[in-house]
């Protein structure tokens, strides 16, 4: 069995190491063009030529969750394409979504503006009830951002495709959903694939929606969110601030307003780092199911995007 391996901006070694001990009687190696054919392939932002000339392919494991940029190539219509599912992510998700609601509901940003200025001064306390959540996208990452949000007593929305139920968690789902879903959320998260459906879906016409000092977590991708539009509704005051951890352009560039805005928070498409070892172990797993002709979660369907 032959496994190619072919990731952008990812150190190899250490990936092949992994790879070969989890599959010591196949031939694991880097992609090079004019490569032998393989039967599998672990690939991040592959060129072109990559599955121009691996024909073979059975399965490609894409190591992330998101695959819109693999989906923007002409695939090997004969591969399952299969993406990350959890691996270490969703915990790192929760953390980050939860230290951004809190950070943004405590103003621990406000507090820590006064403390460098040896200010002891309190702040009177806010009431959880009016800071209502929203979660676009209840997947693997969004269902466990939902879940531990509720576990600090925020209200929670979710809004998916299909219909849902999580505990502690009011589920919209569909086109109808959305009508209902913004206005009762005043914090909007977006855990969403990007698909022509969910593209520029945070827009002037839905972040007026929200409720009124709203705040915009964005985590998925940053083609999710018109930018201008934010910085529309943030100057109005409709909305009061901003953490975004995804760009349209990464890395965000030089001069881009949101790197100095006062409401913006911006960290380097950091929130859910892909885990070498986590990642491994998954793809051993399903490779093990693919071989035993088992299904496995996490086969990308072409027609929904994601
Ligand atoms: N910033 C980072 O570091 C980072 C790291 C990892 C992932 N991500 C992003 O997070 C995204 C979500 O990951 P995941 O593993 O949670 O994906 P997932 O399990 O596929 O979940 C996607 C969710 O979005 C919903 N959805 C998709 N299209 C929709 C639409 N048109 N309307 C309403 N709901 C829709 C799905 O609804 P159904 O449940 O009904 O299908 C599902 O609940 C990834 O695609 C990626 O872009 C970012």
């Amino acid at each position: 069995m032959r496994i190619s391996f072919c990731c952008t901006d990812t150190a190899s070694e250490p990936w092949l190491q992994g790879l070969r001990a989890a599959f010591p009687d196949a031939d694991v190696s880097l992609w090079e063009p004019g490569a032998p054919q393989a039967e599998y392939a672990v690939v991040w932002a592959p060129p072109q030529q990559f599955f121009d000339e691996q024909a073979q392919l059975k399965a490609v494991f894409n190591i992330g969750a998101g695959v819109d940029a693999l989906l923007k190539l002409r695939l090997s219509p004969q591969a399952k394409i299969v993406r990350l599912d959890d691996a270490g992510m969703s915990v790192q998700m929760a953390e980050y979504v939860c230290h951004a609601v809190i950070r943004h509901f405590r103003e621990f940003d406000a507090y820590e503006v006064d403390t460098r200025q040896g200010k002891w001064s309190f702040r009177k306390p806010r009431t959880r009830a009016d800071f209502p959540v929203g979660i676009m996208g209840l997947g693997v990452l969004g269902a466990r951002v939902a879940r531990s949000l509720a576990q600090f007593e925020f209200p929670v929305n979710g809004w998916s495709q299909s219909p849902k139920a999580v505990d502690g968690v009011r589920c919209f789902s569909g086109a109808d959903g959305f009508n209902d879903f913004p206005t009762a959320s005043r914090v909007l998260v977006c855990l969403l694939p990007l698909t022509p459906d969910t593209r520029d879906i945070m827009n002037l016409a839905s972040l007026s929606r929200l409720q009124s000092g709203g705040y915009v977590i964005n985590v998925a991708r940053g083609a999710h969110l018109v930018e201008d539009d934010l910085l529309a509704l943030l100057d109005s005051g409709h909305l009061a601030g901003a953490t975004l951890d995804v760009f349209r352009t990464e890395p965000l560039p030089a001069g881009h307003p949101f790197w100095t805005h006062p409401k913006i928070t911006v960290t380097p498409h950091t929130s859910a780092r892909t885990l070498r070892s986590e990642s491994i172990a998954q793809i051993a797993g399903k490779m093990a199911c693919l071989l035993r002709g088992e299904a496995v979660a996490g086969v990308v369907d072409h027609l929904r995007g994601y």
